[in-house]
């Protein structure tokens, strides 16, 4: 089969798209003919190399796809031959301290497919059946093959981590990014007036159509000054911020008294300062959060199969051209999800 591959680590120019052995069917795996599939600012961390993760070279990159169910593994309840599957990439083992508290996201082996193992980018991907959802007959498959990372992230931080209200009021960081503009809709179908920042007004104009009531743009002014100034100095209730280091500071000085601020990305850097004060003085929560759970998985893409969350599409590309949309991604450009279709698809 063709696979998106790289035999080592470093610049886009490393990425191929090429023959790699076929998948093997393992008994609890269900092999998928992938359809779409979809890069995370994942991808680009996966690509340069990260400490402590030491990858099976040639690494098939990919922690979202979706496509039509080949072949099925002996143990394999839930799918068979024809179905149509997303894959949820989060794997946890069902058997440590926190997977049997149902906190599969804490799991002691947490990996994700596509950052740790081999991923989804390719014709044909062998999952575990654990990590599939059932994806309904009318859904894209550059809907299906581009939500699950994204939003399940949004909707576990926001819904599980930082239990937002109705009423309250949400400012979402890099609402362009995958993270940013699922959490700016989850945080409007919640009922929250929400609050973005962009670096453009393109951007910005784009996170307002997906229920963003108030806009910054953060290269022209400080996005906490700005919240401080709209909301009468008050702050918001909740900060989601994915950026890490750049943002850190001013995330923290735009809470409200008791406001939660729910991180799940250092894209800026991982060490950034912290006022401390500000944090006891003002009773300020931080909350770290990390993909989501199956039920949560379950409840969010419900919304996504309604229609009622939507992927933005950023661009299509053909798997073969998989390093312009790293680049896309490493340079900022656009709004959402920058889909990879198999060269072989001709119309996903
Ligand atoms: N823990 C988890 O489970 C989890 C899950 C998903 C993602 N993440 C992490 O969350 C972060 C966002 O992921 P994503 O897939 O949403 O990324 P993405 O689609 O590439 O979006 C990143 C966004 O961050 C903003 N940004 C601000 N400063 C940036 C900079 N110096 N370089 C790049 N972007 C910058 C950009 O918007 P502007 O240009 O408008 O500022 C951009 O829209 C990543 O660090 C990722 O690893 C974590
Ligand atoms: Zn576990």
């Amino acid at each position: 089969m063709q696979a998106v591959q790289f035999a080592g680590h470093g610049d886009t120019d490393v990425i191929e798209y090429g023959d790699y052995p076929d998948p093997e069917v393992g008994s609890d795996e269900v092999l998928v003919e992938i359809r779409a599939g979809a890069l995370n600012h994942l991808d680009l961390w996966v690509r340069r190399g990260m400490p402590g993760i030491d990858l099976e070279m040639p690494h098939v990159p990919g922690s979202d796809a979706a496509g039509v169910v080949r072949e099925v593994g002996a143990e394999v309840s839930r799918f068979s031959a024809g179905d149509r599957a997303a894959l949820s990439a989060g794997v946890s083992c069902g058997d440590c301290e926190f997977c049997r508290n149902g906190q599969y996201t804490l799991c002691t082996g947490f990996h994700i497919i596509g950052e740790h193992v081999r991923g989804v980018h390719s014709e044909y991907a062998a999952v575990p059946e654990a990590n599939l959802i059932p994806v309904p007959e009318g859904v894209d498959w550059a809907i299906a093959g581009s939500a699950p990372l994204v939003f399940q992230t949004a909707w576990r931080m926001l819904i599980d981590r930082a239990e937002i209200e109705p009423g309250e009021s949400i400012l979402v960081l890099g609402a362009s990014g995958g993270v940013g503009h699922a959490a700016v809709q989850i945080a409007a179908y919640a009922g929250a007036e929400v609050y973005a920042t962009g670096s453009t007004e393109a951007k910005l104009e784009a996170a307002r159509e997906l229920g963003a009531d108030h806009v910054c743009n953060y290269e022209e002014e400080s996005f906490a000054d700005w919240v401080r100034e709209e909301t009468g100095k008050r702050g918001v209730d909740v900060v989601v911020d994915h950026v890490g280091g750049n943002t850190w500071r001013e995330s923290i000085r735009a809470l409200a008294k008791g406001g939660r601020l729910v991180t799940c990305g250092a894209t800026t850097g991982p060490n950034p300062e912290t006022d401390v004060r500000r944090i006891f003085w003002n009773g300020l929560s931080v909350l770290g959060s990390t993909m989501a759970t199956p039920g949560q998985v379950d409840d969010v893409m419900e919304l996504v199969w309604d229609g009622q969350l939507e992927p933005a599409i950023r661009e299509t590309l053909p798997m073969s051209e998989a390093a312009r949309g790293h680049e896309l991604l490493e340079g900022r450009e656009g709004f959402g999800k920058v889909v990879l279709v198999p060269d072989s698809v001709e119309e996903p």
